[in-house]
């Protein structure tokens, strides 16, 4: 749905409908799906373009080492769960990986959510079979339902509009939370979102958060504190999502008065997913029109070549901060892998920012059925990351994750010993399996060390 014109002579990111297109609902009314569309291009944008700029000079200056990047959240929201109480455990929990990453791996972190927009999901197969009965596959709340019948599975414009209207109540509670006091350094023990008992890592996190008490005590002395000093009072929470369904995507992009540039303020980080990055295809193309910071999941089979077109296509004048790609190869080859593909960015000097999203290449049925990650596996993948890029003398910059501040079983290991038996406990995802807050404190630490042991740029000289 092309914008008004009247705003600027920049074209609207609305060329992609001219191209082949992949992991799209057929919408059965096009009228229904244009008036839809119309209705979101005049709704008031979700972010705000400086906000956008904001984060990619941001992710520049991690690309250089100076900082980290976390993101996280569900692998799908949903129209059901949509909640305070989730919006306020998804933003501890990601305040609490935050604060040990810092803390412990002494690096400033961006916190990117996966969350107000997270709702369009990619699926391996474009049917579901059940005792015999075939309907289309589910493919996120602001598509279809999950339900398994016929009408459920129908396509339905109106759902972006349920889908957007969540998106802004989400955002503003996380803007309140993030300004309003539940950010401030002082709250970092009600950040604690562990519901184990006792073990060495929550200790860790117990003794760390004591001592950062003693610090803020010790600058509230010297005059320095909350009331004066935002940067301990309130944090800045930036918002992703998977920009899968570009009909939705295209309608919340606005053009910028002070750039004249399009951006898409549906979030201020957007990726591609590992199903939809053909280089020829349409979400390639609408990527190639909106200014924003934006990731592309890179699998197992990448090429350097390939990898090497996709960053032409996304990335032409070679800035910093524009791309982040995401890797996600799974344990098993990630070692094997990763290398060629950091050579080839490093001899062809791209600045790009590397984050590893740990989860998606580790992705197993269990025996009692469920579809789950083992702990380890995530683990291991995520020290190869680390010690690969170490290795190659390139910097690991972020980490990409599905999790949740839920105390439920899906991902089986980590603290609790999760078996495969007790997934049925309490699996409650719609979708891929994510990690409690016990396996994401865990993991906090083990990033914050290897954090410690990489300079920063800046210390090399
Ligand atoms: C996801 O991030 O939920 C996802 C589907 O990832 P990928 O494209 O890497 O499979
Ligand atoms: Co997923």
């Amino acid at each position: 749905m092309p914008m008004d014109a009247s705003m600027t002579s920049e074209i609207p990111p609305s060329s992609w409908r001219n191209y082949p297109i992949q992991q799209q609902p057929v919408y059965p009314d096009q009228d229904q799906l244009e008036q839809v569309e119309s209705t979101l291009c005049k709704l008031p944008p979700l972010v705000f373009a400086q906000e956008i700029r904001d984060l990619r000079s941001n992710l520049g200056e991690v690309s250089n080492g100076r900082g980290f990047v976390l993101q996280g959240g569900d692998c799908a929201e949903t129209f059901a769960d949509f909640g305070a109480n989730r919006i306020r455990d998804t933003f501890k929990v990601l305040l609490q990986m935050a604060v040990v990453l810092t803390y412990a791996g002494r690096r400033p972190v961006t916190k990117i959510g996966r969350v107000a927009g997270q709702f369009a999901k990619p699926r391996s197969a474009d049917y579901e079979l059940i005792d015999g009965v075939s309907l289309p596959s589910y493919r996120g709340d602001i598509i279809n339902a999950a339900d398994f019948n016929e009408a459920a599975r129908v396509p339905d414009p109106n759902r972006m509009l349920e889908a957007y209207h969540q998106s802004a109540a989400t955002l503003n509670l996380l803007r309140a939370f993030a300004q309003g006091g539940l950010a401030d350094l002082h709250q970092v023990n009600r950040w604690n979102m562990s519901f184990a008992k006792a073990n060495t890592v929550t200790q860790r996190y117990l003794d760390m958060s004591e001592r950062i008490g003693d610090a803020l005590q010790f600058m509230e002395v010297c005059g320095i504190k909350s009331a004066n000093a935002p940067s301990i009072r309130e944090t800045q929470l930036f918002t992703s999502h998977e920009a899968l369904l570009l009909n939705y995507e295209e309608a919340l992009s606005r053009v910028d008065s002070f750039t004249n540039k399009s951006y898409n303020c549906s979030a201020h980080f957007v990726w591609i997913g590992e199903r939809t990055r053909q280089l020829d295809h349409a979400h390639i193309e609408f990527f190639k029109h909106i200014e924003n910071p934006v990731g592309v999941k890179i699998g197992p089979n990448t090429s350097g070549d390939e990898l090497l077109a996709l960053i032409d296509a996304l990335n032409p004048d070679n800035q910093e901060g524009r791309l982040t790609l995401i890797t996600r190869m799974g344990a098993d080859v990630l070692a094997d892998k990763l290398p060629q593909l950091i050579r080839r960015v490093q001899s062809e000097g791209r600045h790009i920012l590397w984050s590893s999203d740990p989860m998606h290449g580790n992705t197993i049925k269990s025996s009692s059925g469920y579809k789950t990650r083992a702990f380890d596996d995530i683990l291991r993948e995520l020290r190869q990351f680390f010690s690969v890029h170490q290795a190659e003398g390139s910097y690991a910059g972020g980490i990409h994750l599905e999790m949740t501040g839920e105390h439920v079983t899906e991902c089986t290991g980590g603290a609790y010993q999760i078996s495969d038996d007790d997934l049925g406990k309490r699996y409650r995802t719609q979708c891929d399996p994510r990690l409690n807050a016990d396996q994401v404190l865990e993991l906090a630490y083990l990033i914050a060390d290897n954090l410690k042991e990489v300079k920063v740029a800046d210390e090399q000289i």
